[in-house]
């Protein structure tokens, strides 16, 4: 498909809301008759709990059937049973830390998951790649794989260290010679708590560091009860609280990468 959108969801640290904003958007993107898949490459398989899935898949229901040497372009996708058809999921594993260390001794090595997507294409018109917190291969991969960026960023630091992470992203895409780079679709600041002061001056400072980048930045995502709420209860957000002002936020991502697709065609 040409105009398939492949998003990864990079950040720097843990906990930063990349697996929230993955079932969130697809889950907005499929409500729009559009298809997503959300591909979980993190070892913590936190996913599964994000949709209402058990913990009870055999591997080679998992990720790790698409990075096993027999993988023939069966990738192992679900749809959970309280979301729509066009939203699926392949569900991570713990053994991707094993099959991250394999990786290690391949040729070409970052772009493992890039080829695997070429060669084997998912149908989906959005691909979302969800990974572990950090630098690692797999992280590299995602990097490598993705035709667009989403950076949830952490607000209890310094804008400078979410300058940085920018900074590193752009470097390594640079590094590894994509071609085309990676579009970032924009920043978004998560757990935002209206009138702590760090995060009162991170927002104050992060439009001139987005501005310098020519990034779009988001809306901070609020600290929100009900979004962890639905996280608990497997469920997106909008299934439990259709009027619920945050849904606004992934609804505006999908509204741009429906104009990037549309564009595409
Ligand atoms: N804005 C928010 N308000 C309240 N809780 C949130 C918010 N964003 C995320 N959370 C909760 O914080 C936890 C971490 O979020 P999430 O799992 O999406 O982060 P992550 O970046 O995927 O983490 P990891 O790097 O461990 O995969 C989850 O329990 C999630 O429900
Ligand atoms: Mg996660």
């Amino acid at each position: 498909m040409n105009n398939q959108i492949v998003l990864g969801l990079l950040s720097e640290a843990g906990g930063v809301g990349k697996t929230t904003i993955a079932v969130n958007l697809a889950y907005e993107w499929s409500c729009r008759d559009r298809s997503a898949v959300i591909l979980d490459l993190d070892s913590n398989h936190s996913l599964e709990d994000f949709v209402g899935l058990g913990d009870d898949c055999e591997a080679d229901e998992t990720i790790v059937k698409v990075f096993s040497k027999d993988f023939q372009g069966d990738w192992p996708l679900q749809t959970p049973p309280e979301f729509p058809e066009k939203f699926q999921v392949c569900q991570g594993h713990s053994l991707l830390n094993e099959i991250e260390q394999n990786l290690v001794s391949k040729k070409r090595r970052e772009y493992i998951l890039c080829k695997l997507l070429k060669d084997y294409p998912l149908s989906s018109e959005l691909v979302i790649l969800d990974c572990n917190a950090g630098w690692d291969l797999i992280s590299y991969n995602v990097l490598a794989a993705s035709t667009h960026l989403l950076i949830p960023l952490d607000m209890g630091v310094k804008v400078k260290t979410a300058a940085r992470l920018i900074e590193t992203i752009l470097l390594t895409a640079s590094e590894l010679e994509l071609d085309p780079m990676p579009e970032i679709i924009g920043l978004i600041p998560n757990r935002y708590n209206k009138g702590a002061s760090v995060h009162e001056e991170f927002l104050k400072q992060l439009p001139e560091v987005a501005e310098s980048v020519g990034i779009k930045l988001y809306p901070a995502i609020r600290t929100w009860q009900y979004l962890n709420n639905s996280a608990v209860f497997g469920l997106p957000l909008k299934r439990m609280r259709a009027a619920d002002p945050l849904v606004k936020i992934f609804s505006a991502i999908a509204n741009d990468l429906e104009k990037v697709q549309d564009a595409q065609t």
